[in-house]
């Protein structure tokens, strides 16, 4: 797969004392290879939301830029970083099982290094374990200071000590990271940081921090470049975009900076995640409605249906005012396709609450859906309500709710067989390399024959099936 460097062109600043480290460990890499005859290797894993893997693209960037090698395996990188996540607690249980397991290859592979971070490093009692029992864990960092991982690298390679370095908040946004993209047609931009609105389920808030907008210049600047070489499809991230801008100065809304980014040349789609109901204006669909290059498809969680649990939940809307604004939205754009967060088993919930959720999967009817179930997170007041649910009962849920979800994502993929869609091609099948994947303006995934040459490229096809998950069709 090709593979783009951007670097965003903003004016100096934090990350150019960066860029010292970043010449000391050239040069010590450049060492190694005059030494070894090789050249060192990295594997970044990552998990979690779009805004870790975008993080992960910094990484990649950082380290690329020094002078590492991308390895495929993990076992024989000379530095593996894992891109954690603590959304739920099976995400942490999941990174300790893989570090487990890390222990043994650094027993045979002498040079690795091994780092930690993300969200789950941002909590204390992760910081504890890792020192009492992860010792050979060499770099652990958080959300706030990636950009410095030069630094935090360097100084571990001086000390040959476990460098910690974990921040409470962030000190100022930092621009001109260089960034490697995943996909050489589409990328990813944030818009904003961290989160203000305190689900009482999230940990999101406590280790992301509060709401940071990036500058508009900034984010048309680095969509001008993303642009200029060669993307087209960039998908605006913030875990409340809809709220974007309003602590800048001045003030700028979402719906403005949609239509000042569809106003650049090259881009041909734009996608954006995730939105609040609470926070979605009238301005905004109007935004939605006339911006052609905005695609016809909304991430819009509702995460429970029953009033009492969105209460508790602190979401802040009702299950009718849900309701009212998809009727809204449609209203104006009546093609538009809708994706969802849904969560059953939160402290509390009723049969008669959970039918409730169910209620808005069938009347909503979804495209794509998320579901989860709850999950206790330390520190949220969540945590510590009255009436967690019991296993079974939440489980037996769960399987109902994947069932509507399903039936409905089945009914309204039905409705595109016979039609033919525009598809942005995004990979070729991993069992079959002359079947191609790709999706459509309103995000359906559709597989249908060709090769890799048509990656990036966005071609028409017409459906000829509906798998549920995935739709199939043929190039025309
Ligand atoms: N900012 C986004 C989503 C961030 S997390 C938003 O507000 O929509 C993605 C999803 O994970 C959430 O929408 C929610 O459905 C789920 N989630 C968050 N905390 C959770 C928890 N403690 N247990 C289970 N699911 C959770
Ligand atoms: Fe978490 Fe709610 Fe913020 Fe989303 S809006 S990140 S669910 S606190
Ligand atoms: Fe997970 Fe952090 Fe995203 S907790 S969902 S990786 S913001």
């Amino acid at each position: 797969m090709n593979i783009d460097k951007i670097n965003t062109e903003t004016e100096a600043n934090k990350f150019s004392k960066q860029t010292e480290y970043m010449e000391k460990i050239k040069r010590y890499l450049s060492d190694f290879e005059q030494d070894t005859g090789r050249k060192q290797t990295y594997f970044v894993f990552t998990t979690g939301c779009q805004m870790n893997a975008h993080d992960s693209e910094k990484i990649a960037g950082m380290l690329e830029e020094m002078g590492f090698l991308r390895s495929l395996t993990e076992e024989d990188a000379d530095f593996v970083i894992y891109n954690t996540c603590c959304i739920r607690e099976n995400a942490e249980v999941k990174i300790y099982g893989r570090l487990g397991r890390l222990k043994h290859f650094k027993k045979t592979n002498k040079n690795m290094k091994i780092a930690l971070c993300g969200c789950m490093t941002q909590q204390d009692v992760v910081i504890e374990k890792l020192r009492k029992s992860y010792k050979y864990v060499d770099i652990v960092f958080g959300t706030f200071n990636l950009y410095k991982l030069p630094e935090l690298l360097y100084t571990n390679l001086e000390t040959n000590e476990t460098v910690f370095d974990i921040w409470k908040e962030e000190k100022g946004i930092v621009e001109n990271i260089p960034t490697i993209l995943e996909y050489p047609f589409k990328a990813s931009v944030n818009i904003s940081y961290g989160c203000d609105n305190f689900c009482s389920y999230c940990i999101v808030p406590y280790v992301r921090g509060r709401e940071r907008s990036r500058k508009k210049e900034d984010i048309l600047n680095e969509i001008k470049c993303l642009a200029a070489s060669g993307i087209k499809e960039i998908v605006l991230l913030g875990q409340n975009v809809n709220s974007y801008g309003k602590n800048l100065n001045p003030p700028v809304s979402f719906a403005q900076l949609l239509r000042e980014i569809n106003e650049l040349d090259g881009i041909e789609r734009i996608r954006f995640m995730t939105s609040h109901p609470k926070d979605l204006s009238d301005e905004l669909i109007l935004a939605m409605k006339e911006c052609s290059k905005v695609c016809n498809y909304l991430h819009l969680p509702f995460q429970a249906g029953s009033n009492a649990i969105l209460e508790k939940m602190n979401r802040k809307y009702t299950k009718e005012k849900y309701l009212e604004l998809i009727n809204k939205i449609r209203s104006q754009i009546p093609d538009i396709l809708l994706s969802t967060d849904i969560m059953v088993g939160f402290p509390g919930e009723t049969e008669d609450d959970f039918l409730d959720t169910l209620d808005v999967v069938n009347t909503v009817g979804f495209s794509t859906a998320f579901t989860f179930i709850y999950s206790k997170r330390t520190g949220t007041p969540a945590a510590v309500m009255d009436n967690q649910i019991d296993e079974k009962t939440v489980k037996d849920r769960f399987n109902r709710l994947v069932d509507a979800v399903n039936k409905k994502i089945y009914e309204i993929h039905s409705g595109f067989v016979g039609k033919t869609l525009n598809i942005l091609v995004e990979d070729v099948s991993k069992q079959d390399e002359n079947i191609v994947s790709g999706r459509s303006e309103n995000n359906c995934l559709v597989h249908f024959p060709g090769n890799k040459d048509i990656i990036g490229q966005t071609v028409p096809v017409k459906i000829t099936g509906n798998k549920t998950f995935y739709l199939i069709g043929e190039r025309i």
